[in-house]
């Protein structure tokens, strides 16, 4: 049996059962996922690989894993498509990207190889597999872009995550890369046959600012502007921005075609909470910019020990630019599984109060705050005698404070984290999305998103609205079932 072959049997084996895992987040069917691979649309489907690690929680020798959704809400299992089966991805098949050619379903991802120098050090490089949407081949032209395609400095051993797309008939694709003073950059590379790849440009680097090595680049046009998407490591707060050692940031501004480089006029934190890495984007063909991000951090591994089933993706999100500013919600499609509406206009909320027909765990939950005589206004969810997680606001200063230290979480990590409210209106307007064991908040309409992990027991699902004075809100609740 190939390992291709052992691996999906392992899945099919072993699989977990779906009332044991969230209900529209997709998450890996046994073991390990990390990163989101491979998001595009292909033969009018919607494919997302994924980094994976069957065999065990944790991380190991990276596979691809792969699932299909016709509508990004409902996700379906295929069979394993990548296993580190070659010389030059003996040590993993690391992230990438996906196209539709017509060749087939390209797949273009980093080979791990170990050096032939007995120093025990990896190289990466970026490699092929094409295949029909179930199957795919590595092709014999691997690797077709080995490190020493890079100029003379750059590093050999750091060089990952290829994004491909096209553009007047040139194949071109952003990786992952540090220069000789080992601070992060994203390198671009083109190709006519997709065999082929010429070193074009740097195409932004990290400033010796943002980050050090650059993980997951993804470079796109969005309304009249550039955004190159980076996952920088080892990054250091600022203020309120960039809380998460393993950030994911956006920076956007114009692409410069002449040097093939951005020129940023903004860069901003992508998510505000503590699980949110590695995002990947397609554009389906109605011309939606959709994105997708592993849920999950480094750093802060907190699912219960006896879970089989180890990461999350975020709901997809549509991307927009309105005014400059970057807007994230949720994909329209999650609306068609909204059932058991409750709504409530102007209603007045003082002290401690629970809404008949708002609980649930997995559930799409608006709130806009309209006005009042208060300090603080607070949501607590996943909530019974013991736990709780909340999100708390305060108007004057403008913060918004999320906190699982009730959650259930017995591990020493961070719990809790505050923003500055960005742009901020006379009203707030929270949507809280909740699938089991995550919240994603989408702040006013969505200029600001804060994604989180917690693994409380499916019974605390009471939901409290705390305000120390009086407000008037409006409440949108449904409960989200895809069956
Ligand atoms: C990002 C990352 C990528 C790499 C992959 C390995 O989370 O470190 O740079 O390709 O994970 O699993």
């Amino acid at each position: 049996m190939t390992p291709l072959e052992k691996a999906s049997q392992y899945q099919d084996k072993n699989r977990i059962k779906k009332e044991e895992k969230p209900v529209f987040h997709m998450t890996p069917p046994i073991g390990w996922m990390n990163d989101p691979n491979g998001f595009s649309v292909y033969k009018d489907k919607i494919h997302l690989f994924y980094q994976y690690h069957p065999y065990s929680e944790v991380w190991g020798p990276m596979h691809w894993g792969h699932s299909v959704s016709e509508d990004f809400v409902k996700w379906e299992d295929c069979p394993v498509a990548l296993a580190p089966d070659r010389d030059y991805d003996a040590a993993g098949c690391f992230s990438g990207s996906a196209i539709e050619t017509d060749e087939g379903h390209v797949l273009v991802y980093t080979g791990v190889q170990e050096k032939k120098d007995g120093s025990k050090e990896m190289i990466q490089h970026q490699c092929l597999a094409i295949g029909d949407g179930i199957r795919y081949d590595k092709i014999k032209e691997n690797p077709v872009i080995p490190g020493l395609k890079l100029p003379e400095g750059f590093s050999k051993e750091d060089f990952r995550d290829p994004k491909i797309w096209k553009e007047d008939d040139i194949y071109y694709l952003v990786a992952g890369n540090k220069n000789e003073k080992q601070n992060g950059q994203v390198v671009l590379f083109a190709s006519k046959d997709l065999r082929t790849w010429n070193y074009v440009s740097v195409l932004s680097d990290n400033q010796e600012k943002y980050g050090k090595m650059w993980e997951c680049p993804d470079f796109f046009p969005l309304k009249d502007k550039h955004v190159l998407i980076v996952s920088p490591q080892d990054m250091q707060a600022d203020g309120k921005e960039f809380h998460n050692g393993n950030q994911a940031a956006a920076f956007i501004g114009e692409y410069d075609r002449k040097n093939h480089r951005l020129v940023e006029e903004q860069v901003i934190s992508l998510d505000y909470g503590m699980d949110f890495y590695a995002p990947q984007t397609l554009v389906t063909k109605g011309n939606r910019r959709i994105m997708i991000a592993w849920m999950q951090s480094w750093d802060m591994n907190i699912k219960p020990v006896e879970q089989k089933w180890n990461g999350m993706m975020t709901i997809p999100r549509e991307l927009e630019l309105r005014e400059g500013q970057l807007y994230q919600n949720p994909v329209r499609e999650l609306e068609k599984y909204r059932v058991e509406p409750v709504l409530c206009t102007e209603m007045k909320i003082a002290g401690a109060c629970q809404v008949s027909g708002i609980r649930g765990r997995v559930l799409d939950l608006s709130l806009e705050i309209l006005n009042g005589e208060y300090h603080t206004f607070t949501v607590e969810f996943a909530k019974n005698d013991i736990y709780h997680t909340q999100l708390t606001y305060d108007p004057v200063a403008q913060t918004l404070e999320f906190d699982r230290t009730y959650s259930g979480i017995i591990r020493d990590v961070v719990c809790r984290r505050k923003i500055k409210i960005k742009e901020p209106k006379e009203t707030l307007k929270l949507r809280l999305i909740l699938d089991k064991f995550s919240v994603e908040v989408f702040v006013n309409e969505g200029i600001q998103t804060l994604s989180a992990a917690f693994y409380t027991t499916l019974e605390a699902e009471e939901i409290v609205f705390l305000c120390d004075g009086s407000a008037k809100v409006n409440i949108e609740k449904y409960e989200i079932r895809l069956d």
